[in-house]
């Protein structure tokens, strides 16, 4: 299923692939990338330090262990996946090794609120690039505070889960804006993040799904959506929620 995704999205023209050790296909994703014909410069890879690896010896090595099953020797982006409370300054350090061994392009972190990103900060010579969080219209107000401190300092803001995992394309507020623009709910959250300069990672298994994710540069929603679109906060969290993480 992952070969078929990566090709299928290759296809309609994706260039950004984001896994992680904890998904369990980054061998698929390096058999696809090793399949295809796009060179790998062309291609940017994400991949992610799972929890249970933090800590600096072991960051290294869990990025060894990435890359060899990627069957790559260095990917473009290289996130801490979660702030692991008591490892997370340590394990950055390695990063930062990583990154100056050219086995990480760049790095950056994920699921960090506004006080794990200052902590780090303040604590690190080299600033993450990018933060990996979830975001759409049902969590953007709440994650606000994040958004404009990382903003502050330079870090690009990658949107996760931007489709609310599905949840939410049958709402009724999203259908009628979607409608008026003659777009699905699913192009129209995509495009929302877009419009927001987030950097957006939507998701799917299927080819037609895929090519719909992407056919979404023919149009922009106006700043009056926009503004209806961030009311509809409800502190959504689809799968983990770091808001009240240590
Ligand atoms: N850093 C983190 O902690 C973290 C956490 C979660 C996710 N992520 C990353 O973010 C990516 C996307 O997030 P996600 O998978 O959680 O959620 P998502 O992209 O918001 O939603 C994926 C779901 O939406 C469905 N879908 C996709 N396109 C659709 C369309 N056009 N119409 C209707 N349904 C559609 C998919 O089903 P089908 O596959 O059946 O089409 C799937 O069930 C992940 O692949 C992962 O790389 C990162």
């Amino acid at each position: 299923m992952t070969r078929n995704a990566v090709h299928y999205a290759l296809q309609a023209g994706y260039r950004h692939i984001d896994t992680a050790k904890i998904y369990a296909n980054e061998q698929d994703i390096g058999q696809a990338l090793a399949e295809s014909k796009v060179p790998r410069e062309e291609i940017f890879v994400t991949t992610k330090l799972w929890n249970t690896d933090q800590g600096y010896d072991s960051t290294l090595h869990a990025l060894d262990e990435s890359l060899n099953k990627l069957q790559m020797d260095y990917v473009d982006l290289y996130l801490m996946h979660w702030p692991v409370k008591g490892l997370r300054l340590e394990s950055w350090k390695a990063m930062e090794k990583a990154l100056s061994d050219g086995k990480a392009r760049a790095i950056g972190v994920s699921n960090f609120m506004k006080r794990h990103v200052k902590e780090l900060i303040d604590n690190s010579k080299i600033l993450p690039a990018v933060n990996q969080i979830e975001l759409s219209p049902f969590n953007y107000l709440q994650r606000k505070a994040t958004i404009d401190f990382c903003r502050e300092n330079d870090i690009a803001l990658e949107a996760y889960s931007p489709l609310t995992k599905g949840r939410k394309l049958d709402d009724s507020n999203l259908v009628t804006l979607a409608d008026k623009y003659g777009k699905t709910t699913a192009q129209f959250l995509i495009r929302w993040a877009l419009e927001h300069e987030f950097i957006v990672i939507p998701k799917s298994s299927k080819q037609d799904r895929i090519v719909e994710n992407a056919s979404v540069f023919d149009f922009s929603i106006a700043k009056e959506d926009m503004e209806v679109l961030d009311g509809l906060n409800e502190n959504l969290a689809t799968g983990w929620d770091p808001t009240d993480a240590p």
